[in-house]
C-alpha cells in the first residue's frame, strides 16, 4: 500500500464534502486577496503621503475632485482606513473559515471512525487473535485523525498558499522581475531539500506510529490484567516492561521528529538565505534610484510575508508524509480481508427449526500447513434435541461450537443449519438463530437488565426477571444497591466467578432462538446451584437444540446424544447408557468422576 493509495481512499471520504470543501477555499482565496493586499497601504504611506508622489493614474482617476487626495492627511488616513478594513476583514474570515474548517474536518472523522468500527464488528476472531487491542485503540482513536489534517494542514493551506504565493509573485514581478524571480527561487531548492527528507520522514514516522501502536497494546493489557500482576507480585517485572515500550516509543519520536524539525529548520534557513540576498540586492536597487522606497518596503514586506505560505507549503508536504504512514494504519485495517466473508447470495433463515449436522470437518486455527485441532468431524443433531459433548481438555470441543456460529470457517467440510450450509446464510441471521453462553462469560460495563436483554432488547422486563430467575440469578441480583439496574463494573469485576456465569446464562435463556449452546455453563457454580439451573434449562430449551459441553458429566446423563471428542476427532456416539455398556472412553469418564 502506497501513500498514494492512502491518499485516494482518503480523499474519497473527503468528496462526500466537496460542497463545503468548495465554500471554504472560496472563502480561503477571498482571504488570500486580503493578505496580499495587506502591504499596500503602506506603500501609499510612504511613497504618496510621506515622498509626495502622485497617486498613480488608475487610483487618481477615480476621484473628481482631486482636491481630497491632494490633501496629504485624507490620503494618510484613507490608508490607514483601508489597513483597518483589511485587518477587521482578515480577522472575520479567518474566524468564519476556521470554523467551516473545522466543523467539516469533525464530521470527516467521524466518518472514518464509524466505517472502522463497523469494519472491526464484521472482522473473525482470528483477526483479533492476531492484533492487539491497545494498538486497535490507538489506531481508531488517533490515526483516523489523518482525515482531518488532510484537510486542516494539506489541502486548504496548501492551495490558499499557492495562490498567496502566485499573488505576490504577480505583483512583486510588477516591481522589479528580475528580484521576484530571486525571492522565488527558493521554491525549486525547497524541493530538492524535500526529495531529499521524504523517504527519511516517512520511515521515521511509521516506525513512531507503529511503537506507539505497541505502547498502547501493552498498557491497555497491563491495566486489563492488574489483578493478576500485584497477585503475583511482577509490579517490577511489568514496570520493565513498560519502560521498553516507552523507550522504544520515545526513542522513535524523537528521531521522527529530529528529521522534521530539521527539514523544517532547514526550510527557514533556505528562506533565510534568500531573503538575505533580497535585502542586499533591493537595497542596491533602492540606493541606485531604479526602485522607490515604497516599492523597497512592499518587496521586503512580501519577503517576510512569504516566509509564511512558504512554511506552510512545507509543513503541508511534511504533513502529507506523515499522513500516508498513519492513513496506512487505518486502510491496513479498513482493507484487511474478512476471512469470514458474508456470500453476496446468502440468504436469511426464515423458519428456523434447529438441525444441525457437522459433514467432515476440519479444522485448525494457523494455515492448512499446520496440525489441524478438529480432524474429519461427523454428527447430525436433530431440532429439539439435547446434545452433549464431552472430552478431556484442549479435545476441541469450544472449537466445534466456535464453527457453528461461524466464528471460524472450516479448512474442509461443511457445516449444515436446518440443511442450509451455514456459509450461504447470512452471518446475522445465522448467529440470530444460536444463542451461546461462553466458557469465559463476558458482561458488559452496563447494567444488568442491559447485560441480560442485550441479546433480546425488546424483551419486557417480566420475561428479564423469569430468564434471570431459571438462571438462578434472580436472588442475587434483588440483594445488590439498585437490583436490576446495578450498574456492572468494567470485566465484570464486581461480581463473582458464578454470579457472572448465571447472567450470561439468563441471556442465552431469554434470547429466542432455536439453538442454544453452552460451553460449560455452571463450572464456577456449586452443586446444588447448577441443578436447579439445568431443570430451569429443560423449561427455557422446550423445543430447542441444545449443545452441552460440561466436565460434570452428571449434568449431561439426560442427553439425547453424547459426543465423545479425543484430540480433535468424534470417538463415541451415543446415550448415556449405551456408552456405558460399550464401556470405552466416555464409560471411562464416568467412573472415574463417580469413583472419586
Ligand atoms: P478447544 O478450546 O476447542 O478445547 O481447543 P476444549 O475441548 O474446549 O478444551 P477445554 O475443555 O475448554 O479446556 C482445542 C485446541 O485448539 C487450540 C488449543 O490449544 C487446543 O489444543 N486452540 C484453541 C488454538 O490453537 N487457538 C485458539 O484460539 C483456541
Ligand atoms: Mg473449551
Amino acid at each position: 500500500m502506497n501513500q498514494l493509495y492512502v491518499f485516494k481512499r482518503l480523499l474519497q471520504y473527503v468528496s462526500k464534502y466537496k460542497s463545503k470543501l468548495l465554500l471554504i477555499a472560496v472563502l480561503g482565496l477571498i482571504g488570500v486577496v486580503f493578505e496580499v493586499a495587506k502591504p499596500l497601504p503602506i506603500k501609499f504611506v510612504i511613497d504618496n503621503v510621506l515622498s509626495g508622489h502622485p497617486l498613480p493614474h488608475f487610483l487618481s482617476n477615480l476621484f473628481s475632485d482631486t482636491s481630497f487626495i491632494e490633501n496629504k492627511k485624507n490620503l494618510l488616513y484613507a490608508s490607514v482606513g483601508i489597513m483597518l478594513f483589511i485587518a477587521l476583514f482578515s480577522f472575520v474570515f479567518s474566524l468564519v473559515i476556521f470554523n467551516l474548517t473545522v466543523g467539516m474536518a469533525q464530521r470527516l472523522v467521524f466518518d472514518l471512525m464509524i466505517d472502522f468500527f463497523a469494519k472491526l464488528q464484521r472482522l473473525s476472531l482470528s483477526f483479533y487473535s492476531k492484533n492487539k487491542v491497545g494498538d486497535l485503540l490507538q489506531r481508531m482513536s488517533g490515526d483516523v485523525f489523518v482525515v482531518y489534517f488532510l484537510v486542516a494542514q494539506i489541502i486548504l493551506p496548501a492551495l490558499t498558499s499557492l495562490v498567496c504565493l502566485g499573488g505576490m509573485f504577480y505583483i512583486m514581478s510588477r516591481i522589479d522581475l528580475l528580484l521576484a524571480v530571486v525571492a522565488f527561487s527558493v521554491v525549486p531548492v525547497l524541493a530538492i531539500v524535500l526529495g531529499f527528507f521524504a523517504k527519511p520522514m516517512n520511515d521515521t514516522t511509521t516506525v513512531q506510529y507503529k511503537t506507539q501502536g505497541s505502547f498502547s497494546a501493552f498498557l491497555q493489557q497491563s491495566l486489563s490484567s492488574m489483578k493478576i500482576i500485584q497477585a503475583f507480585g511482577r509490579e517490577s517485572f511489568m514496570h520493565q516492561k513498560l519502560k521498553k515500550h516507552a523507550e522504544e516509543f520515545g526513542n522513535a519520536f524523537i528521531v521522527a521528529n529530529r528529521v522534521s524539525m530539521t527539514y523544517n529548520q532547514m526550510s527557514v534557513l533556505i528562506t533565510g538565505i534568500a531573503s538575505a540576498t533580497l535585502v542586499t540586492l533591493g537595497a542596491l536597487r533602492g540606493l541606485n534610484g531604479t526602485l522607490s522606497v515604497g516599492d523597497l518596503f512592499i518587496f521586503l514586506g512580501y519577503l517576510t510575508a512569504l516566509f509564511g505560505p512558504v512554511n506552510s507549503l512545507t509543513t503541508a508536504i511534511g504533513a502529507a508524509i506523515a499522513i500516508g504512514a498513519r492513513g496506512k494504519r487505518v486502510f491496513d485495517i479498513l482493507d484487511s480481508e474478512e476471512v469470514v466473508k458474508e456470500n453476496p447470495h446468502a440468504i436469511d433463515i426464515k423458519y428456523p427449526k434447529g438441525e444441525i449436522e457437522f459433514r467432515n470437518v476440519t479444522f485448525g486455527y494457523g494455515n492448512a500447513l499446520q496440525l489441524p485441532v478438529l480432524k474429519n468431524i461427523s454428527f447430525k443433531v436433530l431440532p429439539g434435541q439435547v446434545v452433549a459433548l464431552v472430552g478431556a481438555t484442549g479435545a476441541g470441543k469450544t472449537s466445534i461450537i466456535s464453527l457453528l456460529s461461524r466464528f471460524y470457517d472450516p479448512w474442509k467440510g461443511s457445516i449444515l443449519f436446518d440443511g442450509v450450509d451455514i456459509a450461504d446464510i447470512k452471518l446475522h441471521s445465522l448467529r440470530e438463530n444460536v444463542s451461546l453462553v461462553l466458557q469465559e462469560p463476558f458482561i458488559f460495563p452496563m447494567t444488568i437488565v442491559e447485560n441480560i436483554a442485550f441479546g433480546n432488547p425488546e424483551a419486557s422486563f417480566e420475561d428479564i426477571v423469569e430468564a434471570a430467575k431459571g438462571a438462578q440469578a434472580h436472588d442475587f441480583i434483588s440483594k445488590l444497591p439498585n437490583g436490576y439496574e446495578t450498574l456492572i463494573s468494567e470485566q465484570g469485576s464486581s461480581l463473582s466467578g458464578g454470579e457472572k456465569q448465571r447472567i450470561a446464562i439468563a441471556r442465552a435463556f431469554l434470547k429466542k432462538a432455536p439453538v442454544l449452546i453452552l460451553d460449560e455453563p455452571t463450572s464456577a457454580v456449586d452443586s446444588l446451584t447448577e441443578s436447579k439451573i439445568f431443570e430451569a434449562l429443560s423449561h427455557f430449551s422446550k423445543g430447542k437444540t441444545v449443545f452441552l459441553i460440561s466436565h460434570r458429566l452428571s449434568t449431561i446423563k439426560h442427553a439425547d446424544q453424547i459426543i465423545t471428542i479425543k484430540e480433535g476427532q468424534v470417538v463415541e456416539r451415543g446415550t448415556h447408557q449405551s456408552l456405558l455398556d460399550e464401556n470405552k472412553v466416555y464409560a471411562g469418564l464416568y467412573k472415574y468422576q463417580h469413583i472419586t
